[in-house]
């Protein structure tokens, strides 16, 4: 079997089983597109998915595939690039197939145990650099709580590191899940950044709260959060892609809002949230759920200054608060 064969193999086991493309679709996104319904007329992907799948098992870049369509396959590799096209039929996702995902132009390990980094959380990682630009302290802690494959926290830290040289800064994450903070650490070591983050295992903000009270007073308090909100009747009707994917990470209890009201009564009832000079929490939240949440958060601090920022399909998608 040639790549092109193989390519065309691929592909047409692939059509009409209604798999997701590989980027763009958003089980936490739009749930206008990426839920109801759409799983059996959802948007295809087949090329896409057999070429990653395929450049996957060969090792070489995508686009190396069409610079060499006669050259034949090993054996080994056309039986392994069918147990995995068998694999995306049954809706597995590409990122668990190939053990990889991009985000923020970097390379992310992911297995079952991690949601997949999904494109819009990247205005996460850009609306926590714009609020670090924007104000000028020396010290800046940064938490990342239930961080998954690490996505935010690293791809932050990173960043961070390179622009701010001048800043003290601590980076933290936190995860309950034990086998995706794995993950995260390796990922972290992955770029280098092992010995600059402080993970922990636990719930939300718990394992760190010690570690904040350690830093410098009057230092600037940076949480970001992509939490798990989607309401529990929404990731029960999810598409089968969806449920790959660890409820742990989607689930959000009955109103999508459960961890975000945890994390929101942690900081009203942490005594320590008083020798920070200025708190900010960002948010991703689904584009249905701000006025809930910002009911939510009045609720707690009621002189909370609110933000909402849309992602780049126009919807609602970032909350910035600041406390
Ligand atoms: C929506 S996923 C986000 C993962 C990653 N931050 C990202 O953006 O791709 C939510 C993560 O929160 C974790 N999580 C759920 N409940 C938690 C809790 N009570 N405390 C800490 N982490 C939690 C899940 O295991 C999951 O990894």
């Amino acid at each position: 079997m040639t790549i092109g064969e193989a390519l065309k193999w691929g592909i047409k086991k692939l059509t009409g089983s209604g798999v997701d493309p590989v980027r763009g679709r958003s089980p936490q996104g739009d749930r206008s597109t990426a839920f109801g319904g759409a799983a059996s007329n959802g948007v295809d992907s087949p090329a896409l998915d057999a070429e990653v799948i395929l450049a996957h098992v060969l090792g070489v870049p995508r686009a190396e595939l069409y610079i060499h369509p006669l050259t034949t396959l090993l054996p080994a590799e056309a039986a392994t690039y069918k147990i995995l096209i068998k694999r995306r039929f049954k809706r597995e996702p590409v990122a668990y197939i190939t053990g990889h995902k991009e985000f923020y132009g970097m390379d992310f390990i992911v297995d079952k145990s991690t949601l997949i980094p999904r494109p819009e959380t990247e205005m996460l990682v850009e609306e926590a650099l714009k609020a670090v630009k924007a104000r000028n302290t020396k010290t800046l802690c940064v938490v990342d709580v239930g961080t998954g494959s690490g996505c935010i926290i690293v791809s932050l830290t990173k960043i961070l590191n390179q622009i701010s040289r001048h800043k003290t800064l601590h980076f933290f994450a936190t995860e309950i899940s034990p086998q995706a903070l794995k993950i995260a650490k390796l990922n972290a070591k992955r770029h280098s950044l092992a010995d600059k983050i402080v993970f922990r295992k636990g719930y939300l903000l718990k394992p760190i709260l010690s570690n904040l009270e350690k830093t410098v007073p009057q230092s600037r308090l940076l949480i970001t959060a992509n939490l798990p909100y989607l309401p529990t009747a929404e990731w029960r009707r999810a598409m089968e892609d969806v449920h790959y994917e660890p409820r742990q990470a989607l689930d959000g209890g009955k109103d999508g809002l459960e961890y975000y009201r945890h994390l929101f009564e942690q900081l009203k009832s942490w005594r320590g949230i008083k020798k920070f000079a200025n708190v900010a929490v960002l948010a991703e939240i689904d584009p249905h759920q701000v006025n809930e949440f910002t009911t939510l958060i009045k609720s707690f601090f009621s002189r909370a200054s609110l933000s909402i920022k849309k992602d780049l399909a126009s919807l609602d998608r970032v909350a910035i608060a600041v406390l």
